[in-house]
C-alpha cells in the first residue's frame, strides 16, 4: 500500500511516518528511508542517500517499505522516478510513503497511486483543491485544524485523527466530526433522555 503525507512544516508529518514505519517494523517489514533533512529513523531503518541510491537497493531487495521525506528536494514535478517509487515498485512487493508539504509537491500521477493520505494543517489552496478531488466538504477545514491534526483519506473516505506522541499511536476517529468515546457517550446520552420522556 502506498501512503501520502502532506502538510505544513512542524505540523507531525515525519513524526506520524515514523510511527508507521515502527508498526511496519513490528511486523517485520524493514525501511528504506530518503530524508535530506537527516532526522533519526531508528536503528532497524536503511538510510540511503538518493534516489538513484532507493531504487538500485529496491530492485535487488524485494517486499520493503519506501520512505521518501520532503519529496520536492528529491523529485522534479515530472521526474520519473517517483513514479517507478509510486508503480513499478509494487512488482516488487514495495509500499511507500511519500512525504510533502503541498499538494503540487506530489504530481497527480503519484497521488492517485496512494491508498490512503494523511493531510495536516495546509493552505486553503490545498483545501479547495483536496475537498474539490475528493468531492469532500470535510477536507476544506485543514487550514484549521491544530497542530498534529490530521484527516485521513481512505478508500476516498476523509475521516479526522490525531497523533499521540506519548503513546507514539495513530488515531483516527469514527466519525467525521467527533471520536468514537465522545460519540459512544451522546448516544448514551440520547438514550437516557428518551427513557425519561
Ligand atoms: N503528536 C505530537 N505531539 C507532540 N509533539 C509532536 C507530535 N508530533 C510531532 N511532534 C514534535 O513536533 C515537531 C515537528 O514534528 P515533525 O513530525 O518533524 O513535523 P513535520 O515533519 O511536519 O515538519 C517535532 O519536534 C516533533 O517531535
Ligand atoms: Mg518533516
Amino acid at each position: 500500500m502506498h501512503t501520502l503525507i502532506l502538510g505544513q512544516p512542524e505540523m507531525g508529518k515525519t513524526t506520524l511516518a515514523k510511527i508507521i514505519v515502527r508498526q511496519a517494523e513490528a511486523r517485520g517489514k524493514i525501511a528504506v528511508v530518503l530524508d535530506p533533512l537527516g532526522d533519526h529513523w531508528g536503528e532497524n531503518s536503511i538510510i540511503v542517500e538518493s534516489i538513484e541510491q532507493m531504487i538500485d537497493y529496491a530492485k535487488e531487495n524485494e517486499n520493503k517499505l519506501l520512505v521518501i521525506d520532503e519529496s520536492a528536494m528529491t523529485f522534479d514535478r515530472y521526474d520519473p522516478k517517483q513514479f517507478w517509487v509510486a508503480k513499478v515498485s509494487r512488482h516488487m512487493l514495495h509500499s511507500s510513503i511519500f512525504i510533502g508539504q503541498n499538494l503540487t509537491d506530489v504530481p497527480r500521477g503519484v497521488r492517485t497511486q496512494c491508498t490512503q493520505v494523511f493531510v495536516f494543517a495546509s493552505s486553503r489552496t490545498d483545501a479547495k483543491n483536496l475537498s474539490d478531488e475528493y468531492d469532500d466538504d470535510l477536507l476544506l477545514t485543514i487550514t484549521k485544524l491544530p497542530k498534529f491534526h490530521f484527516i485521513r483519506i481512505h478508500n476516498r473516505k476523509a475521516m479526522r485523527g490525531f497523533v499521540d506522541f506519548p503513546k507514539m499511536t495513530i488515531n483516527i476517529h469514527q466519525s467525521s466530526s467527533m471520536p468514537v468515546s465522545e460519540k459512544d457517550s451522546s448516544l448514551a446520552k440520547s438514550k437516557i433522555s428518551s427513557r425519561i420522556a
